[in-house]
């Protein structure tokens, strides 16, 4: 998302402007699936869809149409609110930003960023940050929780957007998005998993009357092997809530996309909560809803959001049921998904209504400050939801930092160490810690990037503010370029601060669009000019790099005097205490990359790198498949600066005494999958025009308000439509008729159990061989059997865990696993996951690091040895 203002002036476009297609290349296709998989039949979500569906067979047109769509832009507390069913018990539910915090109020807490989460390789830390933020927006009274974001998957190193998720790998990113919704829904809001699907880039990612927003092209295999697996883990853990991408893919916007959201997502997937639109990203009203959306955000049309009260949803949902183009169970299905996920997180019991307003922090304002003239009334009441999560913030921005050189142990540093600081990264924006409008700028410390992601600071403890507190003999250059005046001394250990900021289309930052555009994957203000500077006239050297991804470095992380660097990534407000804690060595640092670092964007293939402008509809095809971030990496042959995975510690582990243990035999193809469990019965009966007339006497909020009714003789024409001789064209290979049976790759949520099931369990055992306490990450990679018929990355990561903290000698035994699903791949011609070689030797690779493998279990002898040579 979001919130798009300036599109309002590129008002009086028809849909159709916007529709066309043009040159996707020759073999992609967007093929039709319909109708849209009724919801309902898993069984974890059967009394949830029993309640919602007494319930919405008992509610009008009107009310159904209202409860499927926003009440417009700016209409209300939160950035979405749907229309109500008050009569029914329903009210207006409240959709709220971001991935990291709540956005746009105060008495928050602005956690970690999702990158920095991935990079601590940390499950119980994904999962306690998860219940953090489900506490604080339940706290706000918010019924959607817009996280988390799982794509950008991270294959453009310059995306804008990669930072709200957990890295380039499809389960690092899944691990950190399932165990965000687990958290997140544990205490009972609803979870939005986004941005489905292959929104990999910020740039012309939206649908306008100019151009169609940006065709992601990518083959079946690569879309389940990477885009989607995240995705599945989302669904698998019960996700409420998915949020479709303002791109296409294959030429089809997302929103729109028949193949995605019912067969892939619905039919596939197996998921039973609602598709909603990425904001302003719905591009046609029956097409939408027969290609299986299920909810408008924020009710407007893409176009003319801010001119007048049109909707392509509320009152034309209900036209388009009373004249019989929708058939009637596709709207009604849609209600009870949405219901079903509010019965389903138990939020008709006792639920909080919004005690805060997204669009002021004062106490009082318009109650619809979209509309024109507004009612104004008590909007915020500050409630303060921080409970103590600064400390799993603090945790979190701790255990991420991620230590990538240190020569000859030269962190950490002694308490009385004399410390020259340089860069304006040290210390808070001078301008206010909040000056910038959802942080659209890169002043000071950066705890997170910008755009509809970021949340507001309720404090920055800065790195400043650390050494302050504790009492280090430090004086600090507040710049960006290198004093005349820092009088170098040969004792002095010199840190430097550095920054890479990047953020959502809707701000520009330093001419950058959301995307690296102009920084490219140098650090700004002249970062690398600066410790070039600081290492010519200090012999030790620091380097602290906040950042949203990838940098290049190559120009001073050779230089002798750059003893070592931290990469703390995006700290949020936590940003200080948490590198005193790693500077100084009260632990031993445990983050590990969630990227690769190249030595040059020429490492990469040309396909990853950003589109620009073209006539017509941008084409972005997906031309290196699986290969992206480490994949293509070691594909290629090319050693990059650090590896995906690599981070050092003050201490050293060794891994050993690993065991594999044979769990569910394998099959070349999975057992059958489960047949779908019943859904609700819905009538087939168009409603009478009645259902949808304005209520005599009703009081509009405004024009621009939307509502669900017609006036009487809209509704009642629509209704002779419905028997006319009028017929609505259909898309090709459309059909209302429910199918049976599902695909043979579905049966559950997130796919066929049977996908899911444990193959093989490995032990391994973590020793800490240094002199300090730390934690270490076991990372597990699996390698194919050679000699299959498919290509296959050389290795791929399937699991990880980390140790507790292990005293110098002490061990713990870490337990992994791989599934079947680890072990197959996406056959696209029978459509299923299967085995290529059911007694191959599969390499299950365990190390700290994709580039420090340290032993390897085999499926095929059952061993595991210390002594192989790494096929990386
Ligand atoms: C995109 O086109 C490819 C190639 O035809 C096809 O395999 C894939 O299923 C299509 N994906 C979607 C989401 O339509
Ligand atoms: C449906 O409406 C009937 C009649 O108004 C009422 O008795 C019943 O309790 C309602 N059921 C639900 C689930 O709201
Ligand atoms: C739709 O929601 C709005 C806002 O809550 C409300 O004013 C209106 O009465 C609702 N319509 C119906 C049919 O309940
Ligand atoms: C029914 O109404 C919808 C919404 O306005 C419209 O798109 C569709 O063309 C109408 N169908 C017919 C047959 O007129
Ligand atoms: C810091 O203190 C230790 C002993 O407490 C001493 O050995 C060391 O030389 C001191 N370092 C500096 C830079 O003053
Ligand atoms: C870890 O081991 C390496 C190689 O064996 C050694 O060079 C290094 O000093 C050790 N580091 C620590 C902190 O013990």
């Amino acid at each position: 998302m979001h919130s798009v203002l300036f599109l309002s002036f590129l008002s009086s476009a028809t849909a159709a402007a916007v529709d066309r297609r043009t040159a996707v290349p020759a073999g992609y296709v967007a093929a039709p699936y319909y109708p849209a998989p009724h919801g309902g039949w898993v069984s974890s979500w059967s009394e949830s869809y029993r309640k919602a569906s007494l319930l919405v067979s008992n509610m009008t047109l009107a009310e159904k149409t209202n409860l499927t769509s926003g009440t417009g832009l700016f209409m209300g507390r939160c950035v979405g609110n749907t229309g109500s069913a008050l009569r029914a018990g329903i009210p207006s539910l409240c959709l709220q930003d971001g991935p990291l915090g709540v956005r746009n109020t105060e008495q928050n807490t602005a956690f970690p960023a999702g990158i920095t989460v991935g990079a601590t390789w940390d499950k119980s830390l994904m999962l306690a940050r998860g219940v953090a933020l489900g506490e604080e927006f339940r706290g706000k009274g918010i019924n959607v929780h817009l996280g988390p974001s799982v794509g950008a998957l991270g294959r453009k190193p310059r995306g804008g957007r990669n930072w709200e998720g957990f890295g380039a790998d499809p389960v690092l990113q899944a691990f950190g998005g399932a165990l965000t919704i687990e958290g997140v829904q544990s205490v009972g809001v609803i979870a939005t998993i986004k941005h489905l699907i292959a929104n990999e880039q910020e740039q012309f990612r939206m649908y306008s009357i100019v151009q169609p927003g940006i065709s992601s092209n990518v083959d079946d295999r690569t879309l389940h092997e990477l885009y989607l697996w995240p995705f599945a883990e989302g669904v698998r853990s019960g996700v409420g809530s998915v949020m479709i991408a303002y791109n296409a893919v294959n030429g089809s916007a997302c929103s729109q996309n028949s193949y995605l959201i019912n067969n892939i997502l619905k039919d596939e997937l197996g998921f039973q909560g609602f598709v909603m639109s990425d904001w302003l990203a719905q591009i046609s009203g029956v097409g939408s809803a027969l290609a299986g959306l299920d909810m408008n955000m924020p009710g407007d049309i893409h176009t003319v959001p801010l001119v007048t009260g049109e909707s392509h949803w509320m009152y034309e949902y209900s036209r388009s049921i009373l004249n019989g183009t929708v058939p009637v169970d596709r709207l009604d299905d849609s209600v009870t998904r949405i219901l079903a996920a509010w019965f389903q997180m138990g939020q008709d019991q006792n639920y909080p209504p919004p005690n805060f307003d997204a669009n002021t922090l004062d106490a009082e304002g318009p109650l619809y400050p979209g509309s024109l003239v507004s009612p104004r009334g008590i909007v915020n009441q500050f409630v303060n939801v921080q409970g103590n999560h600064a400390e799993v913030a603090r945790e979190i921005a701790r255990d991420a930092i991620t230590l990538l050189k240190n020569t000859d142990g030269f962190l950490p540093l002694s308490q009385n160490a004399t410390l020259k600081i340089f860069g304006t990264a040290a210390e808070k924006n001078p301008d206010g810690i909040n000056s910038c409008a959802d942080q659209g700028c890169n002043k000071g410390t950066l705890g997170m990037g910008w755009g509809s992601g970021s949340a507001r600071y309720p404090y920055m403890n800065s790195p400043i503010d650390g050494f302050k507190a504790r009492s280090a003999p430090y004086t600090y250059f507040n710049r960006d370029n290198f004093p005349s005046n820092s009088n170098p001394s040969p004792s002095d250990t010199a840190i430097v601060f550095v920054t890479s900021d990047s953020g959502e289309n809707y701000i520009t930052v330093m001419s950058n669009p959301g995307d690296r555009t102009t920084g490219g994957l140098n650090v700004w203000y002249g970062g690398d000019k600066l410790i070039k500077d600081v290492a010519n006239a200090y012999q030790n050297v620091v380097v602290v790099v906040q950042t949203v991804g990838q940098i290049i470095m190559e120009e001073w992380i050779d230089l002798p005097s750059v003893k070592a660097v931290l990469f703390a990534h995006l700290p949020g407000q936590e940003a200080g205490d948490s590198l005193m804690e790693i500077l100084y060595g009260d632990v031993s640092p445990s983050g590990h990359l969630p990227y690769t670092i190249p030595t040059s964007e020429d490492n990469y293939p040309a396909s990853v790198g950003l589109r620009g402008f073209e006539i017509g509809q941008p084409q972005d095809t997906f031309t290196e498949g699986l290969y992206i971030d480490y994949r293509h990496f070691h594909k290629a042959g090319i050693k990059p600066r650090y590896a995906f995975g690599h981070g050092l510690s003050y201490t050293n582990f060794s891994y050993s005494a690993a065991t594999i243990t044979r769990v569910t035999p394998l099959t070349s193809v999975p057992p059958a999958r489960p047949a779908k469990g019943t859904t609700p019965e819905y009538s087939t009966e168009i409603p009478p025009a009645s259902e949808a007339y304005w209520p005599e006497g009703f009081n509009r909020v405004g024009l621009r308000y939307k509502y669900s009714f017609l006036e009487k003789n809209d509704a009642d024409n629509a209704a002779k439509d419905a028997t006319s001789s009028k017929k609505y064209p259909y898309p090709t290979g459309y059909s209302g008729e429910q199918k049976a049976e599902g695909p043979p790759s579905g049966g559950a949520q997130g796919g066929n159990p049977a996908l899911f099931d444990t193959a093989y369990d490995i032990s391994v055992t973590v020793t800490n061989t240094g002199s300090r306490p730390g934690k270490a990450v076991a990372q597990l990679y699996v390698q194919f059997p050679s000699g299959i018929s498919f290509d296959t990355p050389i290795i791929q990561l399937r699991d990880f865990e980390k140790t507790d903290e292990l005293a110098a000698g002490q061990s713990q035994t870490l337990k992994l696993r791989v599934t079947r699903k680890d072990l197959s791949v996406w056959d696209v011609v029978s459509q299923n996951w299967i085995v290529p070689n059911v007694d191959g030797d599969y390499g299950i690779w365990i190390g700290e690091s994709s580039d420090k493998l340290e032993l390897r279990c085999g499926t095929a002898t059952g061993s595991c040895a210390t002594d192989v040579e790494s096929p990386v």
